[in-house]
């Protein structure tokens, strides 16, 4: 039976985030190896802000987030989600982070990438998932491959990061692929 509050896959989960996962999401936000990653960079997030944020994330289906958690403990790892779903044209934007850099390396974004396009595709019934990636973001890079992106541009110098311009790269994948 589908269960629309989780997706199963081999080694991980991923279910809705609840209040008691603020001061953890907190933490990986505010972590600055993980956030170089990501567009959030120059934000910062209390428990207040990130409460907030958890907060609103169930109020429309224009976004859906999911936490990542390992099926061997329940252990809660990174997030992960779909933004900007736009109903007329079945697309969204894709975004991932494993908050916990221990587990990095362990192919589990890999498998939470699939998880996540397969939903898309198949329960809400979206065309087209695409994303962006910095260009010095290599494991997010091989992973998005991994699990079926190609590339699709390059946005020239679009990104400063703590002292440097960087390309953006665009990224999708297509329902039939
Ligand atoms: C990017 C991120 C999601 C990857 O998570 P992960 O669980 O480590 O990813 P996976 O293990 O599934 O795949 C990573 C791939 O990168 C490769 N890799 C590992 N370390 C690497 C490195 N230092 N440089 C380049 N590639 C590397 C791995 O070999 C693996 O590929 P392989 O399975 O073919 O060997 C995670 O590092 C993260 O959350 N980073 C911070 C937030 C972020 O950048 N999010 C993405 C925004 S676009």
């Amino acid at each position: 039976m589908l269960d629309m509050a989780k997706v199963i896959g081999e080694r991980i989960y991923l279910r809705l985030l609840e209040p008691e996962d603020t001061d953890r999401c907190a933490r990986w936000i505010n972590d600055p190896e993980v956030n170089y990653g990501l567009i959030s960079e120059q934000l910062h997030f209390n428990r207040v802000r990130e409460r907030e944020w958890i907060d609103g994330l169930y109020r429309d289906d224009t976004s859906i987030t999911f936490g990542i958690c390992l099926k061997a403990d329940g252990r809660h790892i990174g997030n992960i989600g779909l933004n900007l779903i736009d109903r007329v044209s079945r697309t969204a934007h894709f975004g991932i982070l494993i908050g916990e850099k221990d587990e990095w390396g362990k192919g589990y974004a890999t498998e939470a990438t699939k998880l996540v396009v397969e939903y898309a595709f198949n329960v809400q019934n979206l065309q087209r998932v695409e994303l962006v990636v910095f260009e010095f973001n290599e494991r997010a890079h091989a992973c998005y491959k991994k699990a079926g992106f190609v590339e699709e541009g390059r946005l020239r110098r679009k990104r400063y990061k703590r002292g440097k311009y960087y390309d953006e790269i665009l990224m999708a994948i297509l329902r039939d692929e």
